[in-house]
């Protein structure tokens, strides 16, 4: 784990253990570079001309120090220069984290070379730092403690104005730690993260940074009349939570933005149960209510000048006796009617009253929902981007902007009156599944008839929330914790800073 980045002057040192030279392809270290002294390009450009090293992306190819004067080199490759953005730079971060770890190494610097991070360094140094300490993450419920990582200290060597260095290092660390806490909540197994559990977690995060948050069981959602999250909630023992979280009270003035999140601690699927294979990953159906909480308190850390709303259904959907089934209708809090096609489209049952619960509460300037809503956009876009819908396309263009600038990339699907006609109902308002084809719009088609004419966003994270082998280096098996830095920077980019 890195305890502590500090930033130092841009040149080799053998103050730490490590220097990490990151390099583009063909970049071979021979062009003159005020942070590499002779000998250190000299043994770059060897390793080249050798082929022993190329550049491409995640590749470490580790040194003697060049001269009394440096330590080891770790090499670094960034991929083709064109190629180069926030995800690349995290993704050798994390490389390069891991192959000094592996070494026992316990500290290092890297030197952030004008050459790769371009006219705006801090937004190298950010990507870096993410990636580096992410890289590092680990989760394990042993009895034997596996050995704890050794690199604890990284020096951020640079000649970019220092004030803005400061500014991305105290940024990134705040994300990575987030985005650890949420790669922890959707690690966890839903024995022991239970809706109640959750909310718990939860609580505790916002009292730490001073988030009002509001604990809903039960009761209070009887009298809201939630019957879609009461609903799904019926077939488990655990009982259901409704979180409410809210940031910036005394920014009276400024736009409301309210995220929510889905919060399955497990999905079964309920009485229209799925099959046994990876339904393990489902104790991560939960990662869109952790995004939401871990974005949210980041905000309130850095102190962004908005508000911003949480809320975060927190539910279990098992088969039991009680559960609800295909062919049953619910009532929103809405109002609105919805008939149970299948009990395994339940991420839009719950998310349809927490949006209408907080439009009627708090009517926020703009909903972002995130939510691992749908197999299919797993299907459609992989695990490296997620699928993105809206009502209002300046709101989408500001997420899929946010996206590229913190490499946690999202596309946008369409979403028309076709697809809005298609969640029409037979005998009730609506219902919840139309079918296999177009299945993650249709889902979000349902969700947008509650957000009705606020501006609206849908990020289905089905795709990214998980890494199913071991990923790119920044990520590790599991969690992910994609969306924290995405919905950190939409909020930045609200709130104009
Ligand atoms: N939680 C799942 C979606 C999911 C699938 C998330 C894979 C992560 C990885 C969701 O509740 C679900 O079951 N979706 C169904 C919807 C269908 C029954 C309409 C799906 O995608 O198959
Ligand atoms: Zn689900
Ligand atoms: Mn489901």
């Amino acid at each position: 784990m890195i305890r502590s980045v500090v930033i130092k002057p841009y040149r080799i040192s053998s103050e730490e253990d490590a220097v990490v030279v990151p390099l583009c392809r063909g970049d071979d270290g021979r062009a003159s570079d005020p942070g590499l002294d002779r000998a250190a390009r000299a043994a770059i450009a060897a390793e080249y001309g050798k082929r022993a090293f190329s550049g491409s992306l995640g590749e470490t190819l580790l040194l003697p120090a060049p001269s009394r004067r440096s330590a080891p080199l770790l090499l670094v490759g960034l991929g083709e220069r064109a190629g180069m953005d926030a995800e690349t730079v995290a993704i050798a971060a994390g490389a390069a984290a891991r192959a000094l770890d592996a070494r026992r190494v316990r500290s290092a610097g890297v030197l952030v070379r004008p050459r790769v991070a371009g006219d705006d360094p801090s937004l190298f140094v950010g990507a870096f730092v993410k990636g580096f300490a992410l890289g590092l993450y680990r989760y394990h419920l042993r009895q034997k403690r596996p050995r704890a990582t050794s690199l604890h200290r990284l020096a951020v060597r640079t000649e970019a104005a220092r004030a803005r260095a400061v500014t991305a290092v105290a940024r990134a660390r705040v994300v990575s730690e987030h985005a650890s806490f949420v790669r922890d909540l959707v690690n966890a197994p839903s024995n022991r993260l239970t809706p109640t559990r959750m909310a718990a977690e939860a609580a505790a995060l916002c009292k730490k940074h001073g988030v009002a948050c509001r604990v809903m069981g039960r009761r209070e959602m009887e009298r809201e009349g939630m019957g879609a999250i009461l609903g799904v909630a019926r077939g488990s023992v655990e009982a259901p939570r409704l979180l409410v979280m809210e940031y910036g009270r005394r920014h009276a003035k400024a736009p409301q933005v309210c995220l929510v999140g889905k919060g399955v601690t497990f999905d079964s699927g309920g009485i229209s149960l799925k099959p046994w294979e990876k339904m393990n990953e489902m104790k991560g159906d939960m990662a869109g209510g952790a995004t939401v909480v871990g974005a949210l308190t980041a905000a309130a850390r850095l102190g962004l000048p908005l508000r911003v709303l949480g809320v975060v259904p927190c539910v279990e959907n098992m088969p039991d006796a009680g559960a609800l089934k295909p062919g049953d209708v619910i009532t929103t809090c809405a109002g609105k009617t919805v008939e149970i096609i299948t009990t395994d489209a339940e991420g839009r049952l719950i998310l349809a009253d927490a949006i209408a619960f907080a439009r009627r509460r708090f009517a926020p300037d703009v909903i972002v929902d995130f939510a691992t809503l749908t197999g299919a956009v797993l299907v459609a876009l992989g695990t490296r981007i997620a699928g993105v819908f809206g009502n209002s396309q300046p709101h989408v263009d500001r997420l899929l902007e946010a996206g590229r600038e913190v490499g946690e990339p999202a596309w946008q699907l369409p979403l028309d009156e076709h697809f809005n006609k298609s969640v029409e109902g037979d005998i009730a308002d609506f219902k919840n599944y139309s079918g296999r084809n177009g299945s993650s719009i249709t889902a979000a088609a349902l969700i947008g008839k509650f957000a009705e004419d606020t501006p609206w966003i849908h990020v289905d994270i089905a795709g990214t929330f998980w890494s199913d082998s071991a990923g790119p280096p920044h990520h590790v098996r599991g969690a992910t914790g994609y969306g924290v830095d995405l919905a950190l920077r939409f909020l930045e980019r609200t709130a104009g800073v």
